[in-house]
């Protein structure tokens, strides 16, 4: 093990060259000119696997964007563990945003500056750089090790999860490691059982034929941005609750034992705040910060168009107006039990002066795990002799939908071992990660397959 971690060390910084090599393909998912890139990433990927020790690796055709495999089963009798990661990123815009090329791996004061620095090339890139490690020092691992990285984590994986209910076999484990959340506070080792899942809708609210003259019309026919928006106040009361029907009917509430765990954690909602530059925090009342974010769902407009938005003024009564809300569900909440109630009630808000379409773009299961999961555990001990300091569970606010079917279709419990952090960026302008916690993870990667070796 020893010799392991020193190996991590004295290479580190070709492993930040390499990760460099890896940042500058641009592979944008949801993007139709980065389709080539996205076989390009691919095909990285899958040489990186190779060259780390693994075997069979294999660039997997979908019908979307391809998946990368590899497996190493050289120690029968051991545990598998199956690593999950995704090499598709988020578009980068607004690029004038940027303080650095989003493509280029740009290290400033311990900080690495890139599109997928953090999400997730960057957490992804850890383990394949520790299994590496094993096999140039004792040329074996201490488990047996399955990689799956995707390409469509970012636009929902519905091509992985179609590839899991047939590959059952193929992805059999006992644990799935996945690196993709976040980690409690700066060089905090953290093991999260929990994710929020995901309803996410569209309402349209469409009103007269064409846009009208505001001082002919306006006042005499209903202006559908006027409806759209008092109808979206009208989905939380004055308690911050959600006013959708059945709404909160499934809401699992949190164990004894993970009250407790969430007392002992050290959270400053002022900082918080500060760091936000909000002079309040606000949400459900009755719940603390962490709470509104780990257990409690919630309904946030995304995005909301309609009428004039240029530049000046222009006197104008818009025909139509759009809303993306967006839900975080947790367990037990169902998405498509959700999007029904919600298409009801909001159907039911509208005035008989506009009339409303409602859609379901896309939804995920929320996931919980116990707390006393072995190899959770395991997780948790490899993290802090990783970075020498006590490991936090914790839940998280974000979503990864395929969590649960990996937990689902393949019977194995889900290890998230975060290695970002919230203040990173992700999804927008300066994405970051920090190169200790780039090369703590390489070495709580390392402890982990040790770790699993035991159990
Ligand atoms: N890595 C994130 C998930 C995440 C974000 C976990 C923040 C913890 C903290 C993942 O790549 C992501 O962005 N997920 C989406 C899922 C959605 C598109 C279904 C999300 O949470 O919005
Ligand atoms: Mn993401």
């Amino acid at each position: 093990m020893e010799k392991v971690i020193q190996h991590i060390e004295n290479n580190f910084n070709n492993y930040l060259e390499e990760l460099k090599e890896y940042i500058s393909i641009p592979s944008i998912s949801t993007l139709d000119e980065n389709k080539k890139d996205m076989i390009t990433c691919a095909n990285y990927v899958a040489d990186k696997l190779k060259s780390a020790g693994m075997k069979k690796t294999k660039v997997i055709k979908t019908d979307g964007h391809p998946l990368v495999y590899g497996e190493w089963m050289g120690a029968p009798g051991k545990p598998t563990v199956l690593i999950y990661g995704h090499y598709d990123v988020q578009p980068v815009d607004p690029l004038d945003e940027w303080k650095t090329p989003p493509f280029e791996l740009t290290v400033k004061a311990g900080k690495m500056y890139a599109r997928g620095a953090n999400d997730n090339k960057g957490q992804n890139f850890v383990h394949i750089k520790s299994v590496e490690s094993y096999f140039k020092t004792d040329g074996t691992l201490p488990c047996n090790v399955k990689f799956l990285i995707e390409g469509e984590e970012e636009i929902g994986s519905s091509n992985l999860g179609k590839f899991l209910k047939t590959n059952q076999k193929l992805l059999k484990c006992d644990a799935v490691m996945i690196s993709d959340t976040s980690m409690f506070a700066p060089n905090t080792p953290t093991v999260s059982y929990g994710l929020r899942g995901l309803c996410y809708m569209e309402i349209e609210m469409i009103g007269p034929k064409q846009d009208l003259h505001s001082g002919s019309f306006g006042g005499a026919v209903a202006n559908p941005i006027n409806e759209l928006a008092k109808l979206i106040s009208k989905l939380h009361d004055k308690n911050g609750k959600i006013t959708i029907p059945n709404f909160y009917k499934d809401v699992q509430k949190m164990t004894k034992k993970e009250k407790e765990n969430l007392k002992s954690l050290k959270f400053s909602e002022a900082k918080f705040a500060k760091e936000l530059n909000v002079k309040e925090l606000q949400g459900e009342k009755g719940f603390g910060t962490l709470e509104r974010l780990w257990i409690r769902p919630t309904l946030d407009c995304n995005g909301i168009v309609g009428g004039f938005t240029g530049k000046g003024a222009k006197t104008v009564l818009p025909s139509k107006a759009s809303a993306k809300i967006s839900m975080r569900l947790v367990p037990n909440q169902d998405p498509k039990t959700v999007a029904k109630e919600f298409t009801k009630y909001v159907k039911s808000l509208a005035p008989k002066s506009v009339k409303i379409n409602v859609k379901e773009l896309h939804g995920g299961l929320p996931f919980v795990a116990p707390l006393e999961e072995k190899a959770v555990v395991a997780a948790a001990n490899a993290a802090s002799k990783a970075f020498k300091k006590k490991t936090v569970f914790t839940r998280e606010g974000g979503s990864i939908p395929i969590v649960v079917e990996f937990n689902k279709q393949l019977n194995a419990p889900v290890i998230l071992m975060g290695l970002g952090l919230d203040t990173d960026n992700i999804h927008s302008p300066n994405e970051h990660f920090n190169v200790s916690s780039f090369k703590s993870g390489i070495k709580a990667s390392a402890y982990f397959l040790d770790e699993m070796s035991k159990i």
